[in-house]
């Protein structure tokens, strides 16, 4: 792996030369195991370790089938599904696995024993598979995370609509968290050049998904002036939407959970924030029942904020707990955009609050490339920025994800693979300057 290494921070290698590379039989990826399905049973979900199901293990590299990339992977990130796949909830990801096993000779390759995760990367080509012409040993790339094979009319006019639409590094094996990674060609796109391997491989799955669910006519297709309530606003997504709700012209309505979380998104240009922990909302009275009242405090807290306007749109994400709640503050005629359940999927909301109001509940699920790409620009373009706010080497990745899963994190936790320190890969010193302390805005903290 050394000289792959010293070929990438050489800078000047030539395609060619990557191409003669030889690799090695094996690599370092981080795993769950088949065997380990069961170990959390019984345990509430907040006491599932990442730590005790992620490893760190030694894999074979595949053989690339045609129209595919392997890519020596120099930074990686946390993403909630890495939680969701160690913690073995809602379902292993083995059912995933086997399921796309029985649909080619080539997808057999990914039903195995273990599970290489890991749904963000930047790095750079090391191979391409058969009828590869767009990308060459050599190019410096991040990847967004859609895996399609596209063999049916359906995806053809949005690729998301594929019968076979996967989540590379979730539903698919091979994943970014490691020292290599196979990816369909159709997931790369450039890498930002001001940016370090850490920055340019942490927005790649959120910024995506956020800028579907907010921006693209496939979700809220937000417009200027727009008041937008963004749950969740320092995380993953909610650092993107926010950012994309700025930049758009809207009027963001941040709700976070502590005073330091309420600071970050007011550093970003937020100035309606609401900390749900002081408010101390209950929006559940027991296991089975909400409480409207409750649904009208938060209500009256936008209005009081913006002036007496109520949401166009509300982002939503955390799913069971909010969703009523999301329902009844929602503007008439306003969206409730959803693309997760964090907190349980079986929501309950009062139906007479949306049919009465015109309101509608719109779906959205990651992003098709024309989307990712769009979304990868204005993160390229200084536009967006990364919201990396810690790093772990590889090793640690399995406590990089409890800090997620306890919810301990800001924006993003990045993960360092191939690069031996955090920094490197910045090819483009002088855009870089221009727009650092927004680069940096999450960092430490
Ligand atoms: N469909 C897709 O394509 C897609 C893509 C990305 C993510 N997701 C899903 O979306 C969810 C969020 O992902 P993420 O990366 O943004 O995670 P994240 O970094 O953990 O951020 C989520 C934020 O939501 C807030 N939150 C959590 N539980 C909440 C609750 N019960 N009530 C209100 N707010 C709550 C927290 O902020 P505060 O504590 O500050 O309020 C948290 O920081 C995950 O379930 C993930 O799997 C789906």
């Amino acid at each position: 792996m050394q000289n792959i290494l010293d070929a990438i921070q050489a800078g000047d290698t030539s395609s060619e030369e990557y191409a003669s590379i030889a690799l090695p039989e094996t690599y370092k990826g981080i795993t769950v195991h088949k065997d380990e399905v069961d170990m959390f049973e019984g345990l509430a979900s907040r006491d599932k370790d990442p730590r005790k199901s992620l490893h760190l293990d030694d894999v074979p590299i595949p053989e690339l089938a045609p129209g595919e990339a392997l890519v020596a992977v120099m930074a990686s990130a946390i993403n909630y599904n890495t939680v969701w796949t160690s913690i073995f909830e809602p379902v292993s990801t083995f059912g995933f696995l086997e399921r796309y096993g029985r649909l080619s000779e080539y997808s057999k390759r990914h039903d195995l024993p273990y599970h290489v995760v890991g749904s963000d990367l930047a790095g750079v080509v090391l191979r391409t598979g058969p009828g590869v012409t767009a990308w060459k040993p050599g190019a410096e790339v991040v990847a967004h995370c859609l895996s399609v094979e596209l063999e049916s009319p359906d995806g053809h006019d949005d690729t998301m609509m594929d019968p076979q639409q996967r989540i590379w590094g979730f539903e698919t094996n091979f994943g970014g968290l490691a020292e290599l990674a196979i990816v369909k060609s159709n997931q790369l796109m450039p890498k930002p050049d001001h940016l370090s391997w850490e920055e340019a491989a942490s927005p790649g799955l959120v910024n995506s998904t956020a800028y579907r669910q907010l921006v693209s006519k496939n979700g809220a297709n937000m417009k200027q002036g727009d008041v937008v309530l963004i749950w969740g606003a320092s995380g993953g997504l909610g650092s993107y939407a926010t950012q994309m709700a700025l930049n758009g012209g809207a009027i963001p309505v941040c709700v976070v959970s502590s005073p330091e979380k309420a600071e970050i998104v007011r550093s970003l240009g937020a100035e309606h924030v609401i900390d749900r922990s002081a408010e101390g909302y209950k929006f559940w009275k027991d296991e089975n029942n909400q409480d409207p009242k409750e649904w009208k405090r938060l209500g009256s807290k936008i209005r009081e904020l913006t002036g007496g306007e109520d949401p166009d749109i509300v982002f939503e994400h955390p799913g069971r707990e909010t969703f009523g709640a999301s329902v009844y503050v929602t503007r008439k005629g306003g969206t409730i955009i959803t693309c997760a359940s964090t907190s349980g999927y079986m929501h309950q909301y009062d139906n007479r609050y949306l049919w009465m109001n015109l309101k509608q509940i719109k779906s959205s699920h990651f992003a098709n490339y024309r989307e990712a790409f769009e979304a990868n620009r204005l993160i390229d373009k200084g536009l967006i920025h990364p919201t990396v706010s810690k790093v772990y080497p590889l090793a640690e990745t399995g406590q990089a994800a409890l800090d997620v899963h306890h919810n301990l994190h800001q924006g993003k936790v990045g993960v360092l693979c191939l690069a031996p320190e955090e920094g490197l890969g910045v090819r483009d010193a002088e855009k870089r300057a221009v727009h650092l302390d927004k680069i940096n805005r999450f960092r430490g903290i």
